[in-house]
């Protein structure tokens, strides 16, 4: 459960618990029926293990006194007994398989989808922190690992609970003095183990984190491989591995030495206990106190005790594996969501698009200011171009607007309404917005233009990627329309890629939006033809064009200039060239349609 105040989740998230004992049950408590079930079938499983010593006890104990009568006469209760205890051992068990198998794969779906739901709503500072690749490896993870620990209690340290308990009843039974020895060293032994188990951890973890960073290096050097080859430096990756793979060895045997000497405790553990059983037993049967069927079942018992002791200390250590990995995926992924939905969001209705900053002070980490006491409103309808040199905040004034990031100061205006107020879902289906890199999904092209509106046809698909002019260079594809893009889209040149986020935007069709850098990939030819068909999609919208060509932007109602998070300039083309100050500088200076990387001369 959340503990403090700080503690924001969007409320379409689920309410995922903060502590990893807390996770874990979450996750179970919708399983708790099978759980039930399972520990039930697991009781009768142990109990019936356990009971067949005590059934070769009445059977031996039948055999011995048999004087004269007919043996099988005498023996038939305690041969039933056996036979049902195994009956009994295989209906538990396979009806435990059984519902590990219905309950397994729905208990990690649960957790997947629960975790991915939460993600799903982290802001773009934190997905901008954590690698992708680590937060779906960290999702599996965390699934598989509560799997493995509710297997672990419920059929690995439930039935050993059991085994121990009624077999120390039952050795209780026999005689005192033998049920306590066995119980003291049930004691010592579980002890012993749980604490073995708690050294060794940091070993184990160590050498994970050395197989991990091993596996990083190849991921790095594979990634790089064409580097590693234009530089001829292969035998120096090898070596470069080496020295790692050194570190692993090393850390390995340690983990490894520490585990032998763990098996040298517990060999040593049971040797005691079936030595000692043994004999104490023999002078108990010699003493005339305990038949020799109970002679028999206490071996039999003691043998089975040392049997499911045996790999505590392992088990011990898996599960506490197992526990570590919940705990690092909830500490990753159940975090505070940075920006939330207030309770009494409303959804957004645009009239006209009128965008006003009021008094916005922003900065990405506190120490450097982007913006301060930035002031300035775009009224509906109007096509502003954004110019500046790099990093003068362009693209952080529209992630603002578009509620990516929360300022630390002021408000966002849109149609009057600050957008703190409004369903984030709500202001995202009216802003279009073509990014600088615009990335696209591993899914086939119809499905990535598609994605500006799920419920269009074919004919709708294509109209758009005709305007985009992506149509042409799709309809020569092997799959035309149906041809897979590759991770972020890799397969398709950059201004291929910029002409489908042209076309799904164009199928959007937003009241507002805003184009960063929408065509920069592109070739003159093709950004002139694509132009006209933005021109008309822009219609009556209120637009925003970031460019650093500054011929594209010339033609708006109004150009804001932007230095250093300041809007230093602002009107139509013609007015900021006579005024000569920093755009007059940039136009100037454009060599061929482009900026000049920085502000080589200031303008004076
Ligand atoms: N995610 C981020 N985290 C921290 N700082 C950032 C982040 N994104 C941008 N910045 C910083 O904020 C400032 C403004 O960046 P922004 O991306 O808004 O510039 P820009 O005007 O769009 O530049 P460009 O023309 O190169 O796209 C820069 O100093 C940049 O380093
Ligand atoms: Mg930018």
């Amino acid at each position: 459960m959340p503990k403090n105040k700080d503690f924001q989740r969007a409320s379409e998230a689920p309410l995922l618990p903060t502590g990893t004992i807390h996770f874990i049950m979450h996750c179970l408590a919708r399983f708790k029926g099978w759980i039930i079930l399972m520990l039930i079938m697991e009781t009768g499983q142990a109990t019936g293990n356990i009971l067949v010593p005590y059934a070769i006890k009445s059977i031996m104990d039948s055999v011995a006194q048999s004087n004269g009568t007919p043996l099988l006469e005498n023996l038939r209760v305690p041969l039933l007994l056996l036979v049902s205890l195994n009956i009994a051992e295989i209906v538990f068990s396979r009806t435990s398989g059984a519902i590990l198998i219905i309950m397994g794969p729905r208990l990690r779906q649960y957790t997947t989808k629960a975790l991915y739901a939460y993600l799903q709503y982290h802001s773009p500072r934190y997905f901008g922190s954590h690698f992708a690749g680590a937060l779906a490896h960290r999702i599996s993870e965390t699934a598989m690992s509560v799997n493995h620990t509710a297997w672990s209690i419920l059929c690995d340290f439930w039935p050993i609970l059991v085994t121990f308990t009624i077999s120390i009843a039952l050795l209780l039974n026999v005689n005192q003095g033998l049920g306590l020895m066995v119980a003291g060293w049930v004691f010592v032994y579980v002890s012993l183990s749980y604490f073995l188990a708690k050294r060794c951890q940091p070993y184990a973890q160590a050498y994970a984190a050395t197989r991990s960073q091993v596996n990083g290096k190849i991921v790095d050097a594979v990634t790089n491989s064409l580097n590693a080859k234009l530089f001829a430096r292969l035998h120096f990756e090898r070596q470069y591995l080496d020295g790692f793979l050194e570190t692993e060895v090393k850390s390995g045997r340690r983990t490894f030495w520490y585990m032998e000497r763990i098996r040298w405790f517990q060999f040593i553990a049971a040797a005691i206990l079936k030595v000692s059983t043994v004999y104490y037993a023999l002078t108990l049967w010699d003493s005339n106190i305990i038949t020799v069927g109970a002679f028999t079942m206490s071996i039999g018992l003691a043998l089975l005790i040392i049997n499911d002791a045996r790999n505590l200390t392992r088990r011990f250590l898996e599960f506490f594996e197992y526990v570590g990995n919940i705990a690092n995926g909830v500490d990753t992924i159940v975090q505070p969501h940075e920006i939330v939905d207030k309770p009494d969001a409303s959804p957004l209705t645009i009239n006209q698009g009128r965008i006003e900053f009021c008094n916005v002070n922003f900065s990405y980490d506190s120490q450097r200011p982007v913006f301060d006491q930035l002031n300035v409103v775009i009224q509906g309808g109007q096509r502003v171009g954004l110019v500046g040199f790099s990093g003068s905040g362009k693209s952080t004034f529209v992630s603002l607007m578009l509620r990516s990031y929360q300022p630390q100061g002021g408000k966002i205006l849109i149609d009057g309404e600050d957008i703190q107020y409004i369903l984030q879902d709500s202001l995202h289906e009216q802003i279009s917005l073509i990014p600088q890199d615009p990335s696209l999904f591993h899914r086939s092209l119809k499905e990535n233009i598609g994605y500006g509106r799920l419920d269009v046809s074919d004919k709708a698909i294509q109209l758009a990627a005709k305007q985009a002019h992506a149509d042409e260079f799709i309809k020569i594809m092997p799959d035309g329309y149906d041809s897979l893009v590759g991770e972020r889209g890799v397969k398709l040149s950059g201004g291929q890629r910029q002409r489908i986020a042209i076309a799904r935007v164009l199928l959007k069709d937003a009241p507002i939006l805003i184009l960063d850098e929408a065509t920069s990939s592109l070739d003159s030819v093709t950004e002139k033809t694509i132009q006209e068909s933005l021109d008309l999609a822009m219609g009556r919208k209120t637009v925003i064009v970031i460019a650093h060509r500054l011929s594209t932007i010339a033609h708006l109602d109004r150009i804001l200039v932007f230095d250093q998070g300041r809007i230093v300039e602002d009107g139509q083309h013609e007015q900021l060239l006579a005024q000569k100050g920093l755009y007059h500088h940039m136009w100037t200076m454009q060599a061929g349609g482009f900026l000049p990387e920085q502000n080589t001369t200031p303008p004076n």
